[in-house]
């Protein structure tokens, strides 16, 4: 029996520095040094990246669904106009290669109107998620190749070779939704973009989502939804340290706090220590101060002349965008790789 989708991690593991899978009682080494280190700093901070383990990437899609949560839903709406458009502005596509995949909802959009499509690589680093993920792509889209690669795609990663499904003249199409690329300093984005072009390869093409919306009354309830939601993503957080890191935190001791810097133009969300305790973590004792806080996240909202700054730094030039014409200003860019 042909098997649902190909792992590409056992082949790529061996070659290239690419995390493999890993099973589920095993812990990142990588999360306990954040982790250490983040608790240890005077302005204490995890990196948003360990928010997603198996349940908090459960909470995420929850949280694309509560009704203050405007991003995805926009998104969407940008992206089901522009699909239909996509393959002539660009020609053929060899490989999608979906960053931060998730659920891959928005995807099914892509796929259904890329009918070059040769396969189908989304990146993740929730394993047991993205195994789902892509045996219902699998099974929904079944001409498709789906190799399905686990890794932190702020580390350098490698693509699966193409072997003889490759069609050579056309580039590869990234897709970068959600406005993930919120979650990096401008530094980083840069870098990372730069990255992204480096491992797309010649040709390449990077759709990605951009939200630039600044306005409180909207930023804070999608942010601090009235439901909770976002609230119980950022306490799992205390729970994965539990549970990984023989973590002694007693999630009612925190609240959730959403917190808008108009002068970065970033959304911040925190986990609050409601009053003066200690907490032990793998042996060492940690302090917190009543209101004092742990950063567990940064959402910047970049605005469009900012982001193609960062865009042009790292090599990629726009081709077309398409704005929310809606109170928001979420936005999808279609970026060529120079050269
Ligand atoms: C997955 C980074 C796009 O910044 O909107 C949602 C994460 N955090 N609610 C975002 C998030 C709290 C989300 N991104």
């Amino acid at each position: 029996m042909k098997p649902e989708f190909q792992w590409a991690n056992a082949e790529l593991s061996a070659r290239y520095n690419v995390t493999p899978l890993t099973p589920a009682f095993r812990v990142d080494p990588q999360f306990e040094a954040d982790v250490l280190e983040g608790l240890d700093d005077d302005q204490k901070h995890i990196p948003s990246i360990w928010l997603y383990d198996r349940r908090g990437s459960e909470l995420f899609e929850e949280i694309t669904e509560v009704a203050e949560y405007y991003p995805t839903r926009t998104e969407t709406r940008l992206l089901a106009g522009l699909a239909p458009e996509l393959e002539s502005e660009i020609g053929g596509v060899h490989s999608l290669v979906e960053i931060g995949s998730g659920s891959s909802r928005k995807t099914r959009l892509l796929l259904a109107a890329l009918g070059s499509l040769g396969r189908y690589v989304p990146v993740d680093i929730s394993s047991d998620f993205l195994r789902a993920a892509a045996a219902g792509l699998a099974r929904d889209f079944p001409s498709l190749s789906v190799q399905p690669v686990v890794a932190d795609f702020t580390q350098p990663f490698a693509l699966p070779s193409a072997g003889r499904d490759a069609v050579d003249s056309a580039g590869n199409l990234g897709f970068f939704p959600g406005s993930t690329i919120g979650n990096f300093t401008p530094d980083a984005a840069v870098a990372l973009m730069a990255q992204l072009g480096r491992t797309l390869g010649p040709r390449s093409r990077l759709l990605i989502g951009v939200d630039t919306t600044q306005d409180p009354a909207l930023l804070i309830p999608a942010y601090d939804d009235a439901a909770g939601v976002t609230a119980e993503f950022n306490l799992n957080l205390l729970d994965r340290i539990n549970r990984e890191l023989e973590g002694a935190f007693d999630r009612r001791d925190f609240r959730h706090l959403a917190r808008h810097d108009p002068h970065q133009g970033r959304i911040e969300m925190h986990l609050v220590s409601r009053r003066a305790h200690e907490v032990r973590v793998r042996g060492r004792t940690f302090a917190f101060a009543e209101g004092e806080t742990i950063h567990t996240e940064n959402c910047y909202k970049y605005s469009p002349g900012q982001f193609l700054r960062m865009a042009h730094a790292a090599q990629w030039r726009c081709e077309r965008s398409w704005q929310d014409g809606g109170r928001t200003g979420f936005t999808v860019y279609l970026l060529r790789r120079e050269a």
